[in-house]
């Protein structure tokens, strides 16, 4: 898988390409990921990038000339070219499952106080949001989903039964985990979990994954937490 990223600020980008799972895939080739400085695109001997908001109002808004130039340029009209904003619909497993199927994805990462709607309108195939806060721009959630679709790609969890039962791969929260020791300050491990009984288990983690579910996500029980 290829994924393409368009930035101003390309240096966020390096320990986290270079850490633990992503490192370990983007060091196997499993995923390709190519970070562009959207300044090079900017207008002019400044390389200008933005400009204050027709109608007024606080703050810049990023020009749709330098993103449309950095995203053509990549001579990829088959990408899949999305815009992190928090005006776009809200990520959810289904739609990184979604993602992770694409050979090809181009992550546009706004800045300042927006980005010119032509942008959305004529450029992005979609926009998403990673949840309903506002950070300085698109960069950590553009990290985000890179994170999130490169692990669901084939051979970048070692055990792959991992991702089949982790949160919200069956539209549910996790069961509890514990490992050793069997009681720390008080507190044990569920007999049930001692018991080598597997059927028992399994049971008790379906109930537990319900129950918390229940508890503190009733939204995605209702199946309202979006597509
Ligand atoms: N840029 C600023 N806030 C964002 C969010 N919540 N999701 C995606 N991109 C963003």
């Amino acid at each position: 898988m290829r994924i393409d990223v368009v930035t101003l600020f390309p240096e966020l980008f390096d320990a986290p390409l270079r850490t633990s799972l992503l490192g370990r895939a983007v060091a196997a080739g499993v995923v390709d990921v190519r970070v562009h400085d959207l300044r090079l695109y900017g207008l002019g001997r400044h390389r200008v990038v933005d400009d204050a908001p027709y109608g007024g109002g606080a703050g810049m808004v990023l020009r749709p000339e330098p993103v449309f130039a950095a995203v053509e340029a990549l001579d990829a009209p088959e990408a899949h070219v999305v815009l992190l904003s928090p005006r776009g619909r809200r990520l959810v497993q289904r739609r990184c499952e979604a993602l992770a199927a694409m050979a090809h994805l181009v992550l546009v990462c706004g800045r300042y106080e927006g980005v010119d709607e032509r942008v959305a309108l004529g450029l992005a195939d979609e926009e998403l949001s990673i949840g309903d806060y506002v950070l300085a721009g698109g960069e950590v959630a553009a990290l985000v989903v890179i994170e999130a679709v490169t692990r669901l790609l084939p051979g970048v969890v070692g055990n792959p039964g991992s991702v089949r039962t982790e949160s919200h791969a069956g539209g549910l929260l996790e069961h509890p985990h514990y490992t050793r020791p069997a009681e720390f300050r008080g507190m044990r491990v569920p007999d049930v979990l001692l018991s080598g009984d597997h059927e028992a288990i399994a049971r008790w983690r379906a109930e537990q994954a319900r129950r918390t579910t229940e508890r503190r996500r009733p939204d995605l029980l209702q199946g309202d937490a979006g597509p």
